[in-house]
């Protein structure tokens, strides 16, 4: 049996996707062999870099949310990516607490994807788009 599969989703930005996109990828994930709470981890983290790009990077307006998952060996890697307006400071916006809307959220979505997975990479360019990929591995099982 192969040891390296992928997806590729494209979703249009619209908040009803976003629990579809967690699920799908976490169906997905689910070829590897994680504890309940890592899949937890993993759909949390799925959801708020796809809400991000939904409420943020498209400001909720017309756009689509780009997303590759693939696993090698134990790695799994998810890549969300949309074309909207992009973040200004990198280090600024994955801030514990920091939003640029703060009568509505609670600036913890970074905070999370890096919490529950091992990596966190974001690229950005202002007007042009915003990029997320996290990497999270299988623990090795004691036995
Ligand atoms: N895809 C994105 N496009 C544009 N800006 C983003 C994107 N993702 C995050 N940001 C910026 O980073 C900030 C912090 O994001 P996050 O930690 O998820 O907190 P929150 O979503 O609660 O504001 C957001 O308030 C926003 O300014
Ligand atoms: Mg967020």
């Amino acid at each position: 049996m192969t040891t390296t599969n992928w997806i590729k989703l494209e979703i249009p930005s619209d908040t009803r996707n976003v629990a579809f996109a967690r699920t799908a990828v976490a169906l997905f994930a689910s070829q590897l062999d994680w504890t309940l709470d890592e899949l937890e981890d993993i759909k949390v983290a799925v959801s708020e870099a796809v809400s991000n790009s939904v409420i943020h990077g498209y400001a909720l307006q017309e756009g689509n949310v780009f997303m590759e998952v693939s696993y090698h060996g134990p790695e799994l890697r998810i890549m969300v990516e949309d074309f909207g307006k992009g973040i200004e400071d990198l280090e600024a916006a994955q801030e514990v607490g920091f939003t640029s809307i703060p009568e509505e959220r609670m600036g913890l979505g970074f905070t999370f994807m890096h919490e529950y997975m091992d990596e966190v990479m974001v690229s950005s360019e202002l007007g042009k788009g915003t990029k997320v990929t996290m990497i999270k591995r299988v623990k090795e099982q004691e036995s």
